[in-house]
């Protein structure tokens, strides 16, 4: 069966102002099948939104896709896509919600003309079908008295409200995939739970498939089927969820684990990890986790591959070589 979505060896790189290159996004693979979630989790500066940008060719200039990258969605190569045919793609069939829905949004227009424009953009329908359609798609995300919220600015809205209002305009063009770049991190813990709740909701009752992108293990569980972690521009360890939250086994995501406050219990226990992840132009030759790892490794100053450790699951350490766990 082929996969909705296909990512392989995806890199992605710009150059650097005394010449040369870095690489943030360096290799990564993944797969995403129809109605499926499959969540993307690493620190800050991992290579996250990059990935996603790159998926809908929007990777800022001068960044580009290297050659020997392939993103497929179903039979259709999207590093070959031109144009119109992009455009038909990228917010029709894979729609995105940014970081942060105050940029995304325009300020000078209202709720309702932000979200017709998309239906128009992609569906021949009348002006009062497509105010029906804003109207309907503002119920579905949870918002309250959606007629009179069409008349709004993005201003008069709280930041939950906002976020509902992108998801709204990334559902009207009805995609196969949406992918949610950080949906909740600027919202406090309860709304964060609405949107989530929000977006459960629709994949059900739209079978779209959702790429999740966060930095907090915590929302993953019961929401993801797969994880996938990310440090330093690669994929380093891939799992079904439940295999991931039962046997962690990377040691970067073992300490993933350990900085979230509310899956350790014991808050005076809480351990992040030390340091940050480098910048692409400072990453460690060999395992990139090695300055930072607990473990002190024989084969560290070799780059691992991604190795088995149990059914369907993958770590980028020596430590599956070693039988270890
Ligand atoms: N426009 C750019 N020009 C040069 N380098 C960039 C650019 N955008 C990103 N990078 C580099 O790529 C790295 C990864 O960026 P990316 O935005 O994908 O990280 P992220 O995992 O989404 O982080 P965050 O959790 O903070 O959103 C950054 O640390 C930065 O070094
Ligand atoms: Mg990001």
């Amino acid at each position: 069966m082929t996969a909705l979505l296909e990512v392989q060896n995806l890199r992605v790189s710009f150059p650097e102002p005394g010449g040369g290159r870095i690489v943030p996004v360096d290799g990564v693979t993944f797969t995403l099948e129809r109605g499926r979630t499959l969540a993307l989790v690493g620190e800050s500066g991992c290579g996250k939104s990059l990935t996603s940008l790159a998926i809908l060719r929007l990777v800022p200039p001068p960044g580009r896709i290297d050659d020997g990258s392939t993103v497929r969605f179903g039979e259709t190569d999207l590093l070959a896509l031109q144009g119109e045919a992009l455009r038909r793609v990228r917010g029709r069939r894979i729609a995105m919600i940014f970081q942060d829905p105050m940029t995304s949004l325009n300020p000078v227009f209202t709720v309702e003309s932000q979200i017709t424009e998309v239906v128009h953009a992609h569906f021949e329908v009348p002006k009062r079908e497509a105010r029906d359609r804003a109207a309907a798609l503002l119920q579905e995300v949870g918002i309250p008295d959606p007629l009179a919220r069409l008349k709004s600015y993005p201003h008069q809205l709280s930041g939950g409200m906002r976020q509902r209002v992108m998801i709204a305009i990334a559902l009207a063009g009805q995609p196969e995939i949406l992918i949610a770049d950080e949906p909740t991190t600027a919202l406090d813990v309860t709304v964060q739970a609405q949107i989530l709740e929000v977006l459960d909701g629709l994949r059900e009752s739209h079978g779209m498939a959702v790429l999740l992108i966060t930095h907090d293990l915590g929302i993953v569980a019961g929401r993801a089927d797969r994880v996938a972690v990310m440090y330093a521009g690669q994929i380093v360890e891939s799992a079904p969820t439940g295999a991931l939250f039962a046997n962690p086994s990377h040691p970067y995501t073992q300490g993933l684990f350990g900085s979230i406050p509310r899956l350790t219990g014991a808050t005076g226990r809480l351990s992040p990890i030390p340091g940050n992840v480098p910048p692409p132009s400072a990453w460690p030759s060999g395992c990139r986790f090695r300055t930072r790892c607990p473990i002190v490794h024989p084969r560290s100053a070799e780059a691992p591959p991604l190795l088995p450790v149990g059914p369907d699951h993958l770590i980028r350490c020596w430590l599956a070589e070693d039988g270890a766990r």
